[in-house]
């Protein structure tokens, strides 16, 4: 398929059009009948030397697993794990059957399936005591939040996205299978955005308050963006190197309460205008807000208790990538958060102190789960993923 237009160009200047309907289009006489191009095809490579699924485009469906290790699981256990949930991983994301599928089809059509690994302390602990960063835990406890033990922690994470839910479920359950003899699933977060070719590639997704969520966020492929993702090894930690961090934070939203505060409430309790994201100091979504800007009484356009303004630092080593999906489910509905970034306690934990001091946003959203995961770096097609850490 090709894409036409971009983000710059303006809503609705930017169309994905199937090849075949691009031809027609072409060939004069039918009109253009954009038949859904076959997204089920795409891959995404599984090595490398970061893992897939952080600076990959979001996929439309997440699923996220954390699992407790079995009390005798050790070293040498956690390694056979990993190895066999690499192998199988990597035949996966390559629209391959796992080593024992007993579903092979559904194998087929990975439509960009991607895993990624996070391990709790707990994982890391058993493998090598020495090698636990230091922002390796429980997060600080933070006044609004309302945390449930059945959301929190984990030994080991898979991160696992597709474009397609029947992907992801069944990647879900082949990577769960090859865990039985070592882990129990501890829980399982459900995620999704827009469908994929619902709209244009790259818009910017909204959460389910109605908000453009993911405009400030840094940019993948750019030095910028490695610089605040990528572990360096430092610390005593020298196997993450090319690793990350991982904050899962699911994060209930009042959605009734919500629907009593008027427009201009909503709007000013982010600091964003909810019909195209652009700051409240005018322009386009990209545009910089302009937090020193008042009105006519005197007052910032942007309050002080504003989201944006709260959630940004001075500091711009004081930023996370956001890579977030909705939830819902019989319970409610919400934002399963997902932030990366190279060292939690310099990047996450601060942003998320100043939201708990003051944030409008606070008396429409708790935060309900919390889990922290170190991020290894990717392997090649003889490794497995977490293979540093065994030095
Ligand atoms: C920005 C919503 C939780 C950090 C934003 C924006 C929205 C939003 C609508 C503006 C658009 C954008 O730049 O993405 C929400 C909702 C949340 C939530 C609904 C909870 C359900 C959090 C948490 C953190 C966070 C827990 C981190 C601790 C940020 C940052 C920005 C941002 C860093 C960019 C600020 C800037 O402009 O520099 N959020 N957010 N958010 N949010 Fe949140």
């Amino acid at each position: 398929h090709l894409l036409l237009g971009g983000a710059a160009a303006g809503a609705g200047a930017a169309a994905l059009i199937g090849a075949d309907a691009l031809l027609r289009a072409a060939g004069g006489g039918e009109p253009a009948a954009a038949p859904a191009p076959p997204f089920g095809t795409r891959t995404v490579a599984f090595h490398g030397r970061h893992q897939a699924g952080i600076a990959t485009p979001p996929q439309a469906h997440a699923r996220f697993i954390a699992f407790d290790l079995d009390g005798g699981a050790d070293r040498d256990a956690v390694r056979r794990l990993l190895r066999l949930l690499s192998d199988d991983a990597a035949r996966l994301t390559a629209g391959e059957a796992a080593l024992a599928d007993t579903e092979p089809e559904l194998a087929h059509d990975p439509a960009g399936l991607t895993v990624t690994f996070g391990f709790g302390p707990g994982l890391v602990e058993r493998v090598d005591p020495a090698a636990v960063p230091e922002w390796l835990g429980p997060l600080p406890e933070f006044g609004h939040d309302r945390l449930r033990e059945r959301w929190c922690g984990g030994d080991l994470l898979l991160q696992i996205c597709a474009d397609d839910p029947v992907s992801v479920s069944h990647a879900a359950r082949m990577l769960t299978k090859d865990t039985r003899a070592f882990a129990r699933v501890r829980w399982v977060q459900e995620g999704f955005r827009r469908a994929r070719g619902a709209q244009p590639e790259g818009t910017t997704m909204r959460n389910l308050m109605g908000q453009v969520d993911g405009t400030t966020n840094p940019e993948p492929g750019t030095e910028d963006f490695a610089g605040l993702v990528w572990n360096r090894g430092e610390g005593g930690a020298a196997w993450l190197r090319h690793g990350s961090a991982l904050v899962v934070r699911r994060i209930a939203m009042d959605l009734e309460g919500w629907d009593r505060l008027d427009r201009p409430g909503r709007e000013e309790a982010v600091g964003r205008r909810l019909s195209d994201g652009a700051p409240l100091t005018g322009g386009a979504e990209h545009d910089e807000p302009d937090f020193a800007a008042v009105g006519a009484l005197g007052f910032p356009v942007i309050p002080e208790y504003a989201h944006i303004r709260r959630a940004r630092s001075a500091d711009p080593a004081e930023r996370i990538f956001r890579r977030a999906y909705n939830y819902e489910d019989a319970e409610g509905a919400g934002l399963v958060f997902a932030a990366f970034q190279a060292d939690v306690d310099r990047q996450f934990t601060p942003i998320q102190r100043r939201l708990d001091e003051l944030d409008l946003l606070n008396e429409w959203v708790t935060a309900i789960g919390s889990a922290v995961f170190a991020v290894p770096p990717g392997c090649g097609p003889d490794g497995f993923i977490g293979e540093t850490l065994f030095g």
